[in-house]
């Protein structure tokens, strides 16, 4: 594990979550993108060397419209990990007995190969893996 690449932020109103971190952050979002694969818009702002990805649900199946509906409002959601070699960390993992939701990674934001980690194998945290 090399780095931090970002946290990951639920939110209910995107643009009402993007006003809010402008201020916060001092300057806008990097970039918008929908991510059909896992049903959400994100903003990111960079900050430093990591950024804070805004999430929210465009469907209610969505992941995060889960998380919101159990938490009753938005919150970190996760913390994203940068390897080098994701196929080679997702199966370390696996053999150390990790519950993984993705074995094989997917598409994520920016183009880069992504996997999630359940929280039920990392005291509470749900995982992203990102090369
Ligand atoms: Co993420």
């Amino acid at each position: 594990m090399q780095k931090i690449d970002h946290i990951g932020i639920a939110v209910t109103d995107l643009a009402q979550a993007v006003s809010i971190y402008e201020t916060i952050v001092g300057k806008g979002p990097e970039r918008f993108e929908d991510i059909s694969e896992q049903k959400v818009s994100t903003a990111f702002f960079t900050v430093g060397d990591v950024n804070i990805e805004l999430l929210a649900a465009t469907a209610t199946e969505s992941p995060i419209a889960k998380f919101i509906e159990k938490n009753g409002r938005g919150g970190i959601h996760h913390i994203c990990l940068h390897v080098d070699d994701i196929v080679a960390k997702l199966g370390e993992l696996k053999k150390a007995g990790f519950r993984l939701i993705h074995e094989r990674p997917v598409m994520g934001a920016g183009g880069k190969l992504v996997a999630f980690v359940h929280p039920k194998s990392t005291d509470g945290v749900l995982l992203e893996l990102s090369q």
